[in-house]
């Protein structure tokens, strides 16, 4: 942020003229800062769905949607794909810095002390109704991990966050797992010390009694990958959620319960399940791409092309770039073909050359390739939110630290009041 030459806008309200801070990032973002209208006016700003507001000065994410940039502490995205394993990048995230070889193997460590999940809890999974989606099912053990770990401590945060963050990371993986083995019926399979946290992962989603699963090293590359590109996104929906409870500081377990409830609406992270529905609608319907970009646009039609456009992106999302093109490579490796693929490449294509999604700049976002990617790794449909939100963890722990070691005030935002004035009760 810089405040060597301070600049100001000028506002004027009736006769009276204030002058406004005129802030700028380090990206060279500008903004108006108004936290002192109402004191000195009387006045708020009125922005729905905060359209135009920064809620926060941050330093963790940064994203510009115009040139399709994403970058981690600074990091390009695309560097971070190429050089790092998801749990590195969750250091990253968390730290603000790469960690050495003795962190690394500290964090490591921690990971795999904290990978079972008590066991009280995993009786837990006995008692959701068969059917019961995975995403509610975490949102729900989340929220008992503050009841079985109660203390966060909030004063010596830079130390204590990696246990808290190993706690999360790893549980949540081993819940996601659980869940899944739970739903098809199947013996859970523990965590691993000897594997790595992706390859657990798998191991724990796919091994069996009956067929040992054979860990393919470029099924756990891809799956770190899939896992770096959603670990954060700045101010979106679920972390905003999460900054939001955290400020009243709630525990952090509670407030990342709230975050994952947030992910898992089909606008916001549920939308790669979303994307494969629509997909499989489109087959099943006979294939006519040009058919359902038609009810895309269409105003009196509810259905919108999922894993298309964003709120911030209005260029190629580049998630959508990198995860596009290993979904390429996955699928030209594999002997059966998925008609779902060719059906989202041919809508892909129809949609970019439309005039409707040219002039709105709509463009294929992260979720549009990630469920099929998925699908051919055996991860069923109704998982696939639960991957974003287990990826999604340690974005969700640095904004809540960072929240934190500001000392954030409690989120409490104004309303313009438009219901009745005082009104009678009546008789
Ligand atoms: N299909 C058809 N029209 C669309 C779409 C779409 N997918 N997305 C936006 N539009 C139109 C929209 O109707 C509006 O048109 P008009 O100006 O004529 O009213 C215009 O484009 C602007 O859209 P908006 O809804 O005002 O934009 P937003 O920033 O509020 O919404 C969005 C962003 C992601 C919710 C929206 O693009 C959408 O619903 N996309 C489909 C769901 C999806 O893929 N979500 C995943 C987002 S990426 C992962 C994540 O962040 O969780």
């Amino acid at each position: 942020m810089s405040e060597e030459k301070k600049q100001f806008a000028e506002l004027k309200i009736g006769d009276k003229s204030i002058d406004l801070p005129i802030v700028i990032g380090t990206e060279n973002e500008k903004a108006v800062d108004i936290s002192g209208l109402r004191k000195t006016t009387g006045y708020v700003t009125l922005d729905p769905s905060f359209m135009n507001t920064a809620s926060c000065y941050s330093s963790i994410t940064f994203v510009d949607g115009e040139k399709g940039i994403l970058r981690y502490r600074g990091i390009p995205i695309e560097e971070l794909v190429e050089k790092c394993s998801f749990t590195q990048v969750a250091y990253l995230l968390i730290h603000g810095k790469l960690a050495n070889p003795e962190e690394r193997l500290k964090f490591s460590k921690l990971l795999n002390q904290n990978s079972l999940l008590h066991e009280d809890m995993r009786h837990f999974f006995d008692h959701f109704p068969r059917g019961a989606h995975p995403m509610h099912i975490l949102s729900t053990m989340i929220n008992a991990l503050a009841v079985f770990y109660p203390n966060v401590d909030l004063l010596s945060l830079d130390e204590d966050i990696d246990l808290s963050a190993a706690r999360l990371i790893s549980t949540v993986r081993t819940m996601a797992a659980f869940a899944y083995k739970k739903n098809i019926g199947e013996p859970v399979v523990y965590p691993r010390h000897d594997l790595n946290y992706c390859a657990n992962f798998l191991n724990m989603m796919f091994d069996s009694p009956v067929k040992p699963y054979d860990i393919k090293p470029e099924i756990v590359k891809l799956l770190n990958i899939l896992l770096i590109l959603h670990a954060d996104h700045e101010q979106n929906c679920s972390t905003t959620a999460v900054r939001t409870i955290g400020s009243a500081q709630v525990n952090l377990y509670a407030t990342i319960s709230a975050g994952i409830s947030a992910l898992s609406g089909p606008l916001h992270g549920g939308a790669n399940q979303a994307v494969v529905e629509m997909l499989d609608m489109i087959v099943a319907d006979g294939g006519d791409v040009k058919k359902f970009v038609a009810r895309a646009k269409d105003k009196n039609d509810t259905f919108r092309l999922m894993g298309f456009g964003h709120r911030v992106y209005k260029t190629y999302d580049p998630r959508a770039k990198i995860i596009k093109s290993e979904c390429h490579k996955l699928l030209s490796t594999m002997k059966n073909k998925d008609p779902l693929y060719e059906v989202a490449m041919e809508l892909e294509q129809v949609a970019l050359h439309d005039e409707y999604f040219i002039e709105r700049n709509l463009y294929p976002n992260v979720d549009f390739y990630t469920g099929i990617v998925y699908r051919a790794l055996g991860i069923p449909s109704n998982m696939f939110t639960v991957m974003f939100a287990l990826a999604r963890l340690p974005g969700w722990i640095a904004h809540w630290k960072e929240m934190i070691g500001h000392h954030t005030k409690i989120v409490r935002p104004r309303q313009i009041y438009i219901g009745k004035v005082p009104a009678d009760y009546g008789k």
